[in-house]
């Protein structure tokens, strides 16, 4: 089964062909990301504009397998012919969470290739398609172990889902504020490091000492397997405060420290409460080198499944790979976009 993914729920302009949920065909993704470096931040307004200019030449790139040009956003000169549109079993889109403006643009252009090709259209969860990251990396093999835990750290959501079967999963912890992605974005800044704040922050961190500022590890009862990381968002900024001159390094390294101890000890926990015998990483974060090495080490000797870098941030391969599990079409006329979409409510 063949199934073309549209994801368009914040930066990302995405899509993918993926054959059986594991097998990826093409893909392409431009990112209105370089707009928001100047406002230290996503404007919705903007990353919706971006969206709408984005959208057609990123699935002509996909269907044509072909590269786009990351200036223009044109697809480059065409390479390889793919399955005609006659082969595309299913569409995909996310329908939530993300920003309204710019789930509507790819959910419209779902609803309109699915009534203009008559092909199923299949309503995604984003969270959802975290998860399915270790499908695309991994293949086949992820349907042999289950229980599976999967810690999903983006930049509007920490989760942890407990999975015993692709149907049959459970929330068992989330962020009780900010999300772990958006408290690199936020200490980042007022480190005065560009957006998107991962990646820079990260980059500065590999210079800095990680144990040279002891930052408070955030809800650290054992017990507890939910998250908070506004507090140390807090803590940094006090310090910064306290310390002008400090090196900037060293902060970077130790918040770094501190919220990929966090991660790792929580999931360590909830691993051994629910007995995981597999642990999935998925979402933006997932690209963080550190958290990627960390995760792996401690959790032994439970596998963990890290997705290959494409599959991290936002791209339509998940989506694609979800959909093909969680088979559920919809009319094209009744899809409707839904912001604030919990994991598990049916779509
Ligand atoms: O999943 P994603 O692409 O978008 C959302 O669904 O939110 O995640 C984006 C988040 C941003 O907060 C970004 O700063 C964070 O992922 N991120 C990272 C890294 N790369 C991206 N955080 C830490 N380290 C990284 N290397
Ligand atoms: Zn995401």
């Amino acid at each position: 089964m063949t199934i073309l993914g549209i994801e368009t729920s914040c930066d990302e302009t995405a899509a993918a062909l993926v054959e059986n949920g594991h097998t990826l065909i093409s893909q392409s993704v431009a990112s209105s990301l370089e707009q928001h470096k100047i406002t230290g931040g996503i404007v919705p307004e903007v990353a919706a504009r971006a969206q709408i200019e984005y959208i057609t030449p990123v699935l002509h790139a996909t269907l044509e397998n072909i590269k786009l040009s990351a200036v223009t956003k044109k697809a480059l000169p065409e390479k390889t012919h793919l399955p005609v549109i006659a082969n595309i079993d299913a569409i995909a889109v996310t329908v939530g969470p993300g920003l309204i403006g710019s789930l509507l643009v790819g959910v419209e252009t779902a609803k309109s290739l699915a009534y203009a090709w008559n092909k199923p259209l299949i309503p995604i969860n984003h969270m959802l398609g975290h998860i399915y990251g270790a499908w695309l990396t991994y293949g086949e093999d992820m349907d042999r172990i289950w229980p599976k835990l999967a810690l999903l750290v983006s930049g509007g959501h920490t989760e942890l889902i407990l999975l015993k079967s692709h149907t049959d999963m459970q929330k068992i912890g989330q962020t009780l504020d900010d999300a772990a992605g958006e408290a690199f974005d936020k200490v980042a800044k007022l480190l005065g490091l560009e957006y998107p704040g991962g990646p820079s922050l990260s980059k500065l961190a590999e210079i800095g000492d990680p144990l040279a500022i002891s930052f408070p590890l955030p809800m650290n009862q054992k017990s507890d397997i939910n998250f908070s990381f506004s507090g140390l968002k807090t803590a940094v900024l006090h310090y910064v405060r306290q310390h002008p001159s400090a090196n900037k390094a060293d902060i970077a390294a130790s918040f770094q420290h501190t919220v990929i101890t966090s991660l790792v000890n929580k999931t360590k926990h909830a691993a051994q409460q629910y007995g995981a015998k597999e642990i999935i990483l998925g979402g933006g974060v997932a690209a963080n080198k550190l958290l990627r090495q960390q995760l792996s080490h401690s959790l032994l000797p439970i596998p963990v499944r890290i997705p290959a870098l494409e599959f991290t941030t936002d791209n339509g391969a998940v989506i694609a790979a979800a959909a093909h599990y969680h088979n559920h079409p919809v009319q094209p006329f009744d899809i409707q976009v839904s912001p604030n979409l919990p994991l598990g409510r049916p779509v």
